[in-house]
């Protein structure tokens, strides 16, 4: 089995560097900043069902401006790309948007960060049009802390039935957990070992601090440290050397069956100095960190001024150069902490 990320074959290419020396390689899409889960450290529902500000559609980049951005990302050297939302799903039109992102011959890597819910009517249209694979978003397996967390009440199974439906369709899957001290952490163990028999690579990522609403307390995090203890209760694993540059998760392999999982330790281990992801919302902002107060408005320039492809290449690498974003590590050195963040659902996981 090969669920590993492709290999940058230029990664040592000096062209175009931010102030930290850091090259543009990967780029999220934010699709949409709807979904149809309430995540309650992502959208919790008494904010996002009362009176939050949903992108209205004139705000919403149109996919055909998308895909002349995207032009110039993959010119500043962008190898990867991940959709994302809210619930990039939900978008209308992205699976024919997907289909026309093969011209771009040097996008080695093309994921999609879904909830699952609606791979069952997608996956095979999504496979189709040209998607690598897909990180399916499942926090338990116990279906009332399962229900509790994702705000709708859904089951587990609606989860798994998707990522079988992935499966199927002959998309890579890999598992991403949220873990939080007192209200999924008893599901480690079982997801854990559940994934493992059904070959899947789950990533056990910490609770970070991101958006406003999601009373977000130091104590609910559990370490990836201590995310290792616990699995060396009940099984033994190897550390994996990363396969590409930056790389977000420490990987493992359970020795027995070769199985990998990964811990993604944003809090306790910040990987800032090897980041090279560029995010850009659903009304075309790009944000050079996940932490970031404010977008760079690349739509509204491009309304306004009409640049020509060279002027939009320009425009961002220009930021590109002028990036100095590392707030994980400086929360963790100075404690540091922006007033107002962006919220994960508006510019995607
Ligand atoms: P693979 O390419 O499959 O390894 O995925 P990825 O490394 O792009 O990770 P993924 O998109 O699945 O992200 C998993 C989680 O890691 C996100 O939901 C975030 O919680 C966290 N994460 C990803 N990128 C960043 C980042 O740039 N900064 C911080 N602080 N956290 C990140
Ligand atoms: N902490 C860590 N990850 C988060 N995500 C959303 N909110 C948080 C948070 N507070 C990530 C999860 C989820 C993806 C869509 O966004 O990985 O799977
Ligand atoms: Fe939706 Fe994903 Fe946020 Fe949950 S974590 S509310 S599924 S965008
Ligand atoms: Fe990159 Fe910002 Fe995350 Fe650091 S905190 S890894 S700079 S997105």
């Amino acid at each position: 089995m090969n669920n590993n990320p492709t290999t940058f074959s230029d990664e040592q290419d000096p062209v175009l560097k931010d102030l930290l020396a850091r090259p543009l390689r990967d780029l999220r899409i934010s699709l949409t900043d709807q979904c149809n889960l309430r995540c309650t450290y992502c959208m919790p529902a008494e904010i996002f069902d009362q009176d939050h500000a949903y992108l209205q559609k004139d705000q919403l980049i149109r996919l055909e401006e998308l895909e002349r951005l995207i032009g110039a990302f993959v010119r500043c050297g962008v190898r990867k790309i991940r959709l994302t939302g809210g619930e990039p799903l939900l978008r209308r039109g992205m699976v024919e948007f997907l289909g026309c992102l093969k011209k771009f011959s040097e996008i080695e890597d093309l994921a999609l960060t879904t909830n699952g819910l609606l791979l069952p009517t997608f996956a095979s249209g999504l496979a189709e049009a040209g998607l690598h694979r897909v990180t399916v978003s499942l926090d338990a397996l116990d279906p009332d802390i399962f229900a509790r967390m994702n705000g709708r009440g859904k089951h587990p199974d609606q989860v798994l039935n998707g990522i079988e439906a992935a499966k199927s369709a002959g998309l890579r899957v890999k598992v991403n957990m949220v873990v939080q001290r007192g209200v999924n952490d008893s599901q480690v163990l079982p997801m854990a070992l559940h994934f493992k028999a059904a070959g899947i690579p789950l990533r056990f990522i910490e609770f970070m601090d991101v958006g406003n609403h999601n009373h977000w307390d130091s104590g609910m995090v559990v370490s990836g440290e201590e995310i290792l203890t616990r699995l060396a209760a009940e099984t033994t694993f190897e550390a994996v050397p990363p396969a590409h540059f930056g790389e977000v998760a420490n990987r493992f392999r359970y020795m027995d069956d070769g199985v990998e999982f990964g811990i993604i330790t944003s809090i306790s281990a910040p990987f800032c100095r090897s980041c090279t992801r560029a995010r850009l919302s659903a009304d075309g902002k790009l944000f050079t960190c996940l932490f970031a107060s404010k977008g760079h408005d690349l739509l509204g320039a491009m309304r306004a001024g009409n640049p020509d492809d060279e002027a939009l290449y320009q425009m961002v690498a220009a930021l590109w150069r002028t990036r100095d974003d590392r707030y994980s590590e400086l929360r963790s050195a100075v404690g540091i902490n922006t007033p107002t963040k962006v919220e994960m659902s508006f510019i995607g996981g």
